[in-house]
């Protein structure tokens, strides 16, 4: 592996990279989050990111976006991308094809492609084409911005977010609920509704349904709203609640038993909760190619993915309020450290990642 030495600009690209391909949201679906910078003595000529499903690659943005007057530059310069190109044709054409017929002779990329049929092919053939390839395997911020591809691939289920707010006495909501109850502030809410559009399904219990009334969109920040996957075995959901009311194709709803009185797309599980239904619910999540989902409570469903152990990351907001009784947050597993703690307006955020998924 043509990784070494490490060389500073590479690094400086990489990180341009990475931060261009953070730019996509949930539109990426289970594609990779990919950027690219085509640079020509020191000076970045094109860059582009891929933006969504079924449309062009970031390499393709990126040469794409390229002026007139730089063209003739295009094969003397280097291409920098944060992830192995792709040499098979799926919905759109393969970029090692591209590279080639650009004539680049100079392509740097963070982490090898796991898709099969990719996965080290293209840097054998750039490489069989004469092209300099170099690869810094080890680069951490294009890692985490694909978190999901490599969850997908060696796991074969979409990456699993838990989200959920807590009372300063460890509650997740207050035994009276007969008043519209807030855990945390303005500043969260809006962070919640970003990382809304960055993940393409939001997961909630029939319980939450019912009592919340959530319509679960990103009104708060501008991009996508997420599908809205409701699992609620003992068919507590009327279709009168305000997600069944939302826009695009409605929410996924997993039952009980065969309803035919709510109109949306739906599976039925059978009633019990546990590890076989949840394990039903990924499989499909993935047949439709959600590549990261986000499970934003109850109790009851966030308890169910923690016990079958599917979980990747929880993301966890303690506000200042304090409840004295009601529904208990679930706990993670012994030994979970936090790798984030940050303070959001007058909330407490704290990161963990299951350290054995
Ligand atoms: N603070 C937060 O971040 C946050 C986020 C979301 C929701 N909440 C609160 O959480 C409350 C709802 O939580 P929840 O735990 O009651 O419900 P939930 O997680 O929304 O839904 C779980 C559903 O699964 C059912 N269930 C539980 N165990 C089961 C089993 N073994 N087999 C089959 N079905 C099973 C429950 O039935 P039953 O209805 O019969 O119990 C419930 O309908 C809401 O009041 C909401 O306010 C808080």
């Amino acid at each position: 592996m043509a990784s070494r030495p490490i060389i500073a600009e590479d690094i400086a690209y990489l990180r341009r990279c990475a931060h261009l391909a953070g730019l996509a949201d949930s539109r990426v679906r289970d594609n990779p989050r990919v950027g690219a910078v085509l640079v020509y003595q020191h000076r970045i000529i094109g860059e582009g990111y891929h933006q969504r499903a079924g449309e062009a690659h970031a390499e393709v943005n990126c040469l794409a976006s390229v002026a007139a007057k730089d063209r003739a530059s295009i094969p003397l310069a280097t291409l920098y991308i944060s992830l192995e190109p792709c040499c098979i044709t799926g919905r759109t054409g393969a970029c090692t094809d591209l590279i080639r017929r650009e004539g680049i002779s100079t392509v740097v990329f963070a982490q090898r492609d796991t898709t099969p049929g990719v996965d080290g092919q293209s840097v054998a053939l750039l490489t069989r084409a004469g092209i300099t390839v170099r690869e810094y395997p080890d680069f951490a911020p294009t890692l985490a911005v694909n978190a999901h591809r490599r969850v997908l691939t060696t796991m074969g289920r979409p990456r699993i977010i838990l989200k959920y707010a807590q009372s300063a006495d460890g509650l997740l909501r207050p035994a009276n609920r007969r008043e519209k109850y807030w855990i945390t502030g303005p500043v969260s809410r809006r962070l919640v509704h970003r990382w809304r559009a960055d993940t393409a399904a939001v997961l909630i219990g029939g319980r939450t349904v019912v009592e919340d009334d959530p319509a679960l969109t990103t009104r708060l920040f501008p991009g996508p709203d997420p599908r809205p996957v409701i699992i609620d075995l003992r068919d507590r959901c009327t279709g009168k609640e305000k997600i069944f009311q939302t826009r695009g194709k409605g929410p996924l709803l997993f039952t009980g038993t065969d309803r035919q009185d709510i109109a949306a797309e739906k599976i039925v599980l059978g009633p019990d909760l546990n590890k076989a239904a949840l394990t039903q619910v990924l499989t499909k999540l993935k047949e439709q190619r959600y590549g990261e989902v986000t499970v934003e409570g109850g109790a009851g469903l966030l308890r169910a993915f923690l016990s079958a152990g599917y979980w990747d990351e929880a993301r966890i907001f303690t506000g200042r309020v304090r409840f004295g009784q009601g529904v208990a947050a679930p706990s993670l597993p012994a030994g979970c450290q936090a790798v984030q703690r940050s303070t959001i307006g007058d909330d407490l955020l704290e990161v963990f990642i299951n350290p054995a998924p």
